[in-house]
């Protein structure tokens, strides 16, 4: 059975069945070769408007989605929190409501309050995607790895996939979780009781504290940095120790599989999680992620937008 794109929005991959996931890779496999293209630009979203709210840090995320609707000919707006009323005091609603008031037809947002585009998605009209919320999710984030993950082996189903680093903290490895667990992969999910989730195996991930027992025969190692912002309390003794116990390097790859990838959603905190000559080595994979996350994007304001256009003409 084909599948169509139902949904207004892009909050999460948890609700997403393999399926919806599918077509999102899908497609972003047939927008890639737009951006090989001499004149990287096509039509498909002129006359539509795209709000970029960032009420969080980003690089990657946030160029890789302006770059995207510029490929598409969205016409753009951009809110960095840091120089947006919010920092008067202005409310997220209040100030959404304002950009709603523009006729914008989709909003990317970022925001360190998990739920908060959720929140937006409920009470309003106009599209919105998840850029990362909080500790929660990274749709795109985690749709890209899949992309990767996909070209690279041509499958995700069977495949061994190892998360290493804070879990805890991070939304990148729950919307991995999520996704990959319902491709059929074998996830596995490492690094230190402190900074393991309670109750992680609820996903359907196995978990263990022990790095070896984790890379063994893993097809994928996926590396989490320290996200020393998120962390109000001390996790470990010292970043020096928990380098030695957890940090991948030529020697604990010594016995890795052949063709093993190591990827990393950046920004990568070098010598800490990853040593520079793996990082910068043959088995890594990191900017092709970056490469990768450009269709993917596209992919998903091109499916978003066929949804819009279905209820305009209704
Ligand atoms: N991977 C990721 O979300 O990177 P940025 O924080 O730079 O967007």
């Amino acid at each position: 059975m084909t599948v169509q794109w139902t949904r207004k929005d892009l909050v999460g991959l948890q609700d997403l069945s393999a399926g919806e996931i599918e077509l999102v890779l899908d497609t972003a496999k047939s927008l890639q070769e737009i951006s090989l293209r001499p004149i990287k630009k096509v039509p498909t979203l002129r006359g539509r408007t795209v709000a970029n709210l960032f009420f969080e840090p980003s690089t990657r995320t946030r160029i890789s989605f302006e770059l995207a609707e510029k490929r598409l000919s969205a016409d753009t707006i951009h809110v960095a929190g840091s120089t947006s009323s919010t920092v008067k005091g202005e409310t997220l609603i209040d100030t959404i409501r304002n950009i709603e008031s523009l006729k914008v037809d989709m909003m990317v947002v970022r925001h360190s309050a998990s739920g908060a585009p959720h929140r937006l998605a409920r009470m309003s009209d106009v599209s919105v995607i998840n850029a990362g919320d909080g500790i929660n999710e990274h749709p795109t984030q985690a749709l890209l790895d899949m992309f990767t993950i996909r070209e690279k082996k041509g499958k995700l189903a069977g495949l061994k996939i190892a998360f290493v680093g804070d879990i805890l903290h991070s939304r990148v490895a729950r919307s991995n979780m999520w996704g990959l667990t319902r491709l059929g992969a074998k996830v596995i999910v490492c690094g230190p009781k402190t900074l393991l989730p309670p109750k992680v195996e609820a996903f359907g991930v196995e978990v263990t504290t022990d790095l070896k027992e984790a890379i063994q025969d893993a097809d994928v190692i996926n590396l989490l940095r320290i996200q020393s912002e998120r962390q109000a309390q001390s996790y470990f003794p010292s970043i020096r120790e928990y380098a030695n116990s957890y940090q991948i390097n030529s020697e604990v790859l010594k016995h890795a599989k052949p063709g093993l990838l190591i990827m990393h959603p950046g920004p990568v905190n070098r010598g800490i999680e990853l040593s520079s000559d793996v990082m910068d080595g043959p088995y890594s994979v990191i900017l092709d992620q970056v490469t990768n996350g450009l269709a993917v994007r596209m992919a998903v304001l091109y499916l978003l937008s066929g949804v819009r256009a279905k209820v305009e003409k209704e």
